[in-house]
C-alpha cells in the first residue's frame, strides 16, 4: 500500500510538471536525431546486398530494393552522411562511403534528369562533410551528364524520355536537380551551368504554374518549335489536380535557387508557393498533407508525409530568407510539421517499418505503388529539417 502511495505520488508529480510544457523543438530535434542514427545504423547492418539500395519496406517489414540507377538511389547514404554529421559516429562514416560508393557509376547516366537526387545527395553531402577529391570529381561528371540533356529551344532539361503522349516531358521535381548544377557552377565558375538553371527555373515559372501558385505536374514541349504540348500529370490525382510531392519540390526548389543565385524572382515564387499551401482549405490541421490536395475521399485520403518532411525543410530556410511575419508564419508552419512527423502516428518504432524512419508515404497512386509506405526521401528531408532547425537554432536564426 505504502509502495502505490509513493509511485503514485510521483506519477502524480510527473504529470503536474509536465502540463503545460513540452520539450522544446531543438530538445525534440536533438532526440529524433539521436533515434534516427540509432534506425540508420540498423538499417546499414541489415543491408546485405553489395548493389542495390533500400528503397520502402512492405507492411510486415520487408524491404524492396532499388538499383543505383533508381532515382532514389542518393537518399538512403545522405541520411547516413547527414546522420554523420550529426554525431560524428566513424562506424556510420564508413556505411556513408560504402553506400555512396553504390551510386558512383551514375555521374555517367545522361538517361536521366534525376542525377541531382542521386549524386548530390550522396556524393554532395559526402564532399560537404569530407571534401574528399574524388568526390567532388564525380560531381562534376554528373553535372555534365546533366546539362547534356538540356534543349536551347525549350530552355528545360528533359525529365523523362518521350512517349506517344509526350514529345519533351519536363515535371516539377526537375527544380531539385538544379542544385547540382549551381554547385558546379561555383566550383569551376564556368556559366554554362548557371545560365541553363536559370533557363529552366523562369521557363519553369512561366509554364508550369497557375495563377493561384500550384503547379502541373507535367509539362511537355514540342521539340520544333519549343512550345507548350500539354500540361498534364503522372503522381497527382488528375491534371487539374494539386499533386502535394510536386508543390513541395517546387517550393523547396526555388527557395533553394534564390539561396544559389540571389535572384528575387524565385524568393517571390518560393514565398507565393508556400502561402498557397499553408492556406490551402485541404491542409490538415497537422500540417501533413494528403498525397494530393484534390484527392478524392479526402478525409480518408492517404497522408504523404514525403511532402511533409520536403515542405518543412524548405520553409526553415524560406523563413530566414522573408521579413519578421512571414518567418514567424514559416518557422511555425515548419514547427508543426517536425513536431506531427515526430509522433508515433508518423514516427515508427525501433525495428519496425524496416528500420525507416516515416511511415505514411505515398510513391505513385495512381499506379497503385508504394501507397501509405516508408519512402527514403521523407526520411531525407525529416533528417535536413531536423539538421536545419537545430543549426538555425545554434545561430539564434529561428522563429517558433
Ligand atoms: N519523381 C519524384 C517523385 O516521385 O517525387
Amino acid at each position: 500500500m505504502q509502495h502505490f502511495k509513493v509511485c503514485g505520488g510521483l506519477l502524480f508529480l510527473c504529470l503536474i510538471s509536465c502540463i503545460g510544457c513540452r520539450d522544446s523543438l531543438l530538445q525534440l530535434a536533438e532526440r529524433q536525431l539521436t533515434l534516427s542514427a540509432r534506425k540508420y545504423d540498423a538499417l546499414a547492418a541489415a543491408t546485405v546486398d553489395s548493389v542495390n539500395l533500400p528503397r520502402t519496406a512492405t507492411p510486415d517489414g520487408k524491404w524492396v530494393f532499388a538499383p543505383p540507377r533508381w532515382w532514389t538511389s542518393g537518399f538512403v547514404p545522405g541520411s547516413l552522411w547527414q546522420l554523420y554529421e550529426y554525431d560524428r559516429n566513424p562506424v556510420r562514416l564508413e556505411m556513408a562511403r560504402r553506400f555512396t560508393a553504390k551510386v558512383e557509376n551514375e555521374q555517367y547516366n545522361t538517361s536521366t534528369h534525376d542525377l541531382g537526387f542521386m549524386l548530390y545527395c550522396s556524393f554532395g553531402n559526402g564532399y560537404r562533410i569530407t571534401g574528399e577529391a574524388h568526390y567532388r570529381d564525380v560531381l562534376l561528371t554528373g553535372a555534365r551528364s546533366l546539362i547534356s540533356r538540356f534543349h536551347p529551344l525549350i530552355g528545360c532539361i528533359q525529365s523523362w524520355p518521350k512517349n506517344e503522349k509526350w514529345q519533351y516531358p519536363v515535371i516539377i521535381d526537375n527544380m531539385m536537380n538544379l542544385e547540382l548544377l549551381m554547385w558546379a557552377f561555383k566550383q569551376t565558375g564556368d556559366s554554362t551551368f548557371a545560365k541553363i538553371c536559370i533557363r529552366h527555373a523562369d521557363r519553369t515559372i512561366a509554364e508550369h504554374f497557375r495563377p493561384d501558385y500550384s503547379t502541373y505536374h507535367v509539362v511537355s514541349y514540342d521539340t520544333l518549335t519549343g512550345r507548350v504540348q500539354v500540361k498534364n500529370t503522372a503522381q497527382g490525382a488528375f491534371d487539374e489536380s494539386v499533386w502535394a510531392r510536386g508543390q513541395t519540390w517546387g517550393l523547396y526548389g526555388f527557395t533553394m535557387l534564390y539561396r544559389e543565385t540571389g535572384l528575387s524572382r524565385y524568393l517571390n515564387q518560393a514565398q507565393k508557393i508556400a502561402d498557397f499551401l499553408i492556406s490551402h482549405p485541404a491542409m490538415p490541421a497537422d500540417g501533413v498533407p494528403y498525397w494530393d490536395f484534390n484527392a478524392p475521399g479526402i478525409p480518408n485520403a492517404e497522408r504523404d508525409a514525403s511532402a511533409a518532411a520536403i515542405m518543412a525543410s524548405a520553409l526553415l530556410e524560406l523563413g530566414s530568407f522573408s521579413d519578421r511575419d512571414q518567418r514567424r508564419r514559416y518557422h511555425r508552419f515548419a514547427e508543426k510539421q517536425i513536431r506531427s512527423l515526430s509522433t508515433p502516428r508518423y514516427f515508427a518504432q525501433p525495428g519496425e517499418n524496416g528500420h525507416f524512419l516515416l511511415m505514411h508515404g505515398v510513391g505513385h497512386k495512381p499506379h497503385n505503388s508504394e501507397v501509405d509506405v516508408p519512402l527514403t526521401y521523407a526520411d531525407y528531408y525529416y533528417i535536413e529539417a531536423l539538421m536545419r532547425y537545430r543549426r538555425m537554432a545554434g545561430d539564434r536564426d529561428v522563429d517558433s
